[in-house]
């Protein structure tokens, strides 16, 4: 029988949420090779703290636009693909694909994506190769447990939402982008996937136990947006 495919969006602050986090990458390169029978992945990585550092030292010199912003976190997310690619150099397609439209079809179990344009973040990009490969679920992994009603951090009646339908999360979300906008799913991404129709699986990636529950088909927390 031919392994589904799923596709796991990584954020960046969990690739380097300071420095490189290594111990993460070695766990997670462990979670994916214990379930490697079951499934195919495309992995597409985030840019974390890369791109915050690239961005002050820039600013501090000479003033920034929009695009350069987003082109300073693009190339980020191509830095941390190209670490993923190598971790999973015995699994993993060669290329690192750039552009989302363009993937090509592989035969390997993993295959490693990176940013592709200003104007959105990676998310957009996992919703791309979902809609390319016909894959019905992309996994958001980042640092947060839930999409929460309001920020929690700001609002101490927020409440977590185990699930949520589109209209709803787009509400939340609005539909602006703006570079290194800090939303649980982009704007422009969910605005696809709802088009599309797709699921998404908002999960922290800390503990990696809750991402063997998920692909082991057990309980996890998590929010499921459809
Ligand atoms: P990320 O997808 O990592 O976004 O891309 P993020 O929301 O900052 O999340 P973390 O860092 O993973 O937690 C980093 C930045 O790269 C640019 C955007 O500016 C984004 O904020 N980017 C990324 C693009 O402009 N286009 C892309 O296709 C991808």
């Amino acid at each position: 029988m031919k392994k589904p495919t799923l596709v796991i969006s990584l954020g960046g602050s969990l690739i380097v949420p300071d420095q490189i986090n290594v111990a993460f990458l070695r766990e997670f390169k462990s979670v994916i090779e214990d379930f490697s029978h079951e499934y195919k992945f495309i992995l597409i990585a985030g840019g974390g703290k890369t791109a915050r550092n690239y961005i002050q030292a820039a600013s501090q010199i000479s003033q920034l636009t929009k695009d350069d912003l987003d082109w300073i976190g693009i190339h980020s997310t191509r830095l941390n693909a190209q670490l993923l690619r190598d971790i999973f150099r015995k699994q993993a397609n060669r290329i690192v694909v750039k552009n989302p439209e363009r993937a090509q079809p592989f035969k390997e179990d993993i295959l490693v994506a990176a940013g592709w344009r200003p104007g959105n973040s990676t998310d957009l990009v996992a919703v791309k190769l979902a809609e390319k490969f016909k894959i019905d679920t992309v996994i958001n992994l980042s640092n947060i447990d839930y999409v929460y009603t309001a920020d929690p951090g700001k609002d101490p009646k927020a409440k977590a939402m185990p699930l949520m339908k589109w209209v709803d999360f787009c509400k939340l979300v609005g539909s602006k982008w703006d570079p290194g906008l800090s939303a649980p799913f982009d704007p422009v991404a969910s605005k696809l996937a709802h088009k599309l129709g797709l699921r998404v699986v908002i999960m922290n990636g800390n503990p990696l136990a809750n991402l063997r529950h998920f692909l082991g088909h057990k309980a996890f927390v998590g929010t499921v947006i459809e």
